[in-house]
């Protein structure tokens, strides 16, 4: 690590072997089922972007007004919530209406970014820029509900996960409890678990023992935890006293489905005659948060938790399963049918149908049930953020995070109430439950692409939202509402969306109003497949798209596009740094999940760079207005073999949360031969860790 990278509150630790940042075997297994080892599951003959008419619109500007577009609140990055969001009436919240804080010192729009870049470099740490600290707020196993012992590595129970933090963090969130954002509520879902990386002597699913596997279903879901600032510094620690709102959500944990698809015979199950009551949220990824103050935690890569140990007969069910990359042809890969038998298929064939869902959280509520939204579709859901409409309508962007998926946004039948009365929070609490389901169309200016790409560099375009159900009906043939809400895939194939190379967070700028995609990676994609939204082979590096609703408006039906970046190493002639000058970009790759700080500038963070480009995955900032635009820079790296999630910039612009997510993953790796010891020297352990400015030389803001 270079003498000028500085900041880090935790000593570093000692450099464990080479580099084990590449993927082993084990780490595909457990995140994703072997996604990439398997043909992609969309088979469907949609026409690609390269072989559509060009709609012979102008190029770039045409459609732009350059004005802020929708109104965007409550996004996952901290945007616009503040503590008005926070609700007096709900249970566990006492006192009067929060006041909203008012930050009267917010960066101005175009800021440029002023910090020293972090290096590349393979360090088994945080390392952030000179002038800024950093600490773990909380990490897997900390106890978190009075009573919870204390974390032992070598005597895990179910009993214990239950009540502590569980283990690979992804999506974060901060919903106040004050003016000043001083006590708050932190929101982290966690996504699965690295079994090899939790017990001493794992050697697979099929010789664990039944408590290994009650401990992994309970490291499963999410976590509620009160925290607090240290002082007048960033610093967030968990509140130890009086914990009213903490709560673990697990595999056992009950859900309601809601919407136009509850109680579907789709939905039925042996355990569960109504169609309605959900035990468990898997996979849990990325999400949002509503401007009424809940959490919308993203189920994804459930597929992997479902296997048949005999026979599925009915070609129907065959497909459907095949499309969402389900095995038929052997056990599950966690094994969790020996602990309950509605993950055997051949027990229950409708149970997966129950996940790849958006789900609502209410963290002010500990007591309130969890609900899967099915209005919003099933699929492999990154995750889901929210922009209002000019007329109030709530807007959900979605991206599908599968080579060759879809990016997809909801708009609900009923207006967003600005108010903080019980009646007005109930009303807001339904408005994800009822609406319109769309499947983006992107269309380049480039008619000739990939033949004559265009001389510009910039990929740009218009695009359509493609409907799938509007005013409570389906406008896809052959399909009943209730299979395209729960067959989402194979209803958006019969439209002709575009296939995008992973869409990950999808997710409206709260200052600007554009819409930015990332697009993570699609190494499986060929020449004859590029267009202009995905325009490279073997996409190993992603790229990030900016969407404008066409009048501002995030209900419009139509939009216009750029690519704002093409990732890998600027020094790669096919990457673009929304044209800057790639002389003073840092390299990065694979991005994954958005955030955005008052200023408006674009926060990345990344999953997949020790990969892709054999240095540690991080967290970077990308100014996108003004000269600044496309000036790029690390802004942090995470330990050795974890991937950054987050971030989480607080609404007065000063500290930046993240999530460690599977430190030490890599191959050969195991509690006897750790390659990470983050955060506590001993064991690695996946953790949400705080970033911010030393003092305020310079500016306080994060980012400057
Ligand atoms: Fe769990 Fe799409 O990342
Ligand atoms: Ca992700
Ligand atoms: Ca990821």
């Amino acid at each position: 690590m270079p003498e000028t990278e500085g900041g880090q509150r935790r000593r570093l630790l000692p450099l464990l072997g080479g580099n084990h940042g590449g993927r082993s075997a084990m780490t595909c297994k457990y995140r994703c089922a072997d996604a990439c080892f398997h043909p992609a599951p969309n088979t469907s003959d949609n026409e690609y972007f390269g072989d559509v008419v060009n709609k012979a619109m102008s190029r770039r500007g045409l459609l732009r007004t350059g004005a802020a577009a929708a109104l965007v609140v409550g996004s996952g990055a901290g945007g616009a919530l503040t503590a008005a969001a926070a609700p007096s009436s709900s249970r566990g919240v006492a006192g009067p209406k929060p006041p909203t804080p008012a930050f009267p010192d917010l960066p101005e729009r175009g800021r440029p970014v002023g910090f020293q870049a972090v290096g590349d470099n393979n360090v088994d740490n945080i390392v952030v820029p000179n002038g800024y600290d950093w600490s773990v707020t909380v990490a897997w196993g900390d106890p978190i509900l009075d009573g919870a012992p204390e974390f032992d590595f070598d005597n895990q129970t179910e009993a214990a996960q239950l009540q502590q933090f569980g283990y690979n963090c992804d999506y974060v969130s901060i919903v106040p409890l004050d003016r000043n954002f001083d006590r708050a509520l932190l929101w982290v879902n966690h996504e699965y678990t690295n079994e090899e990386l939790m017990f001493r002597g794992w050697s697979g699913a099929a010789s664990a023992t039944v408590e290994q596997l009650k401990i992994a279903q309970a490291a499963h879901g999410g976590s509620v935890v009160e925290i607090e600032r240290v002082g007048d510094t960033g610093e967030w620690r968990p509140v130890t006293r009086r914990r009213r709102y903490n709560r673990r959500i697990h595999t056992g944990t009950e859900f309601r489905l809601v919407g136009p698809a509850a109680g579907s015979d789709l939905l039925k199950t042996r355990g569960d005659r109504t169609g309605t009551v959900v035990k468990g949220m898997l996979n849990n990824c990325a999400g949002g948060t509503t401007p009424w103050g809940t959490i919308l935690t993203a189920e994804e890569n459930f597929n992997q938790y479902f296997g048949a140990t005999s026979g599925i007969t009915d070609a129907t069910t065959a497909e459907r399963y095949a499309r969402y990359g389900i095995r038929t042809d052997q056990g599950t890969q966690r094994g969790w049918e020996k602990v309950d038998s509605r993950f055997d298929l051949a027990t229950d064939p409708n149970e997966p149908n129950r996940f790849g869902w958006i789900v609502e959280v209410d963290p002010y509520d500990p007591e309130s049930t969890p609900r899967k939204l099915t209005a919003l579709g099933r699929f492999k859901h990154e995750g889901a953020t929210i922009a209002i409409a000019e007329d109030g309508r709530v807007v959900a962007y979605m991206g599908d995070d599968e080579r060759f998926d879809y990016v997809y946004k909801f708009v609900s039948k009923n207006a967003y109430r600005d108010g903080n009365s019980k009646r007005d929070r109930d009303h807001n609490l339904r408005l994800l439950e009822e609406g319109d389901l769309y499947v983006a169309k992107f269309t380049g200016n480039s008619p000739e692409f990939p033949q004559n790409p265009p001389a510009d560099g910039l990929f740009d375009g218009t695009g359509e939202w493609l409907p799938l159900v509007v005013d409570g009906e389906s406008r896809v043939d052959g399909f009943s509402v209730e299979e395209v809400l729960v067959f989402t895939r194979l209803a958006a194939d019969q439209v002709g969306p575009t296939k995008m190379d992973r869409p990950e967070d999808v997710e409206p700028n709260p200052v600007t109003g554009t819409v930015y995609i990332a697009l993570t990676n699609n190494s499986a994609r060929t020449p004859e497949q590029r267009d202009e939204a995905n325009p490279r082979a073997a996409n190993k590096f992603g790229h990030v798209i900016g969407l404008d609703e066409d009048g501002g408006d995030a209900a419009a039906l139509t939009f216009t596009w750029k690519i704002v970046l093409i990732a890998g190493d600027p020094e790669d002639p096919e990457t673009y740094f929304d044209g800057f000058d790639k002389s003073q970009v840092s390299q990065i790759s694979c991005p994954d999940n958005v955030a955005f700080d008052p200023a408006g500038r674009l926060w990345i963070s990344t999953d997949g760079m020790p990969g892709a480009s054999s240095v540690a995955d991080g967290l970077f900032v990308m100014p996108v207005e003004g000269e600044d635009a496309g000036h790029l820079r690390r802004f942090a790296s995470v330990p050795r073999g974890a991937e950054c999630c987050g971030a989480f910039i607080t609404p007065d612009g000063r500290t930046a949360t993240i999530a460690v997510q599977h430190p030490g993953e890599g191959s050969g790796a195991s509690p006897d031969n750790p390659i990470s010891t983050f955060p506590y020297g001993d064991q690695p352990r996946p953790a949400v860790a705080t970033v911010w400015r030393k003092s305020p030389t310079g500016g306080p803001f994060i980012g400057d």
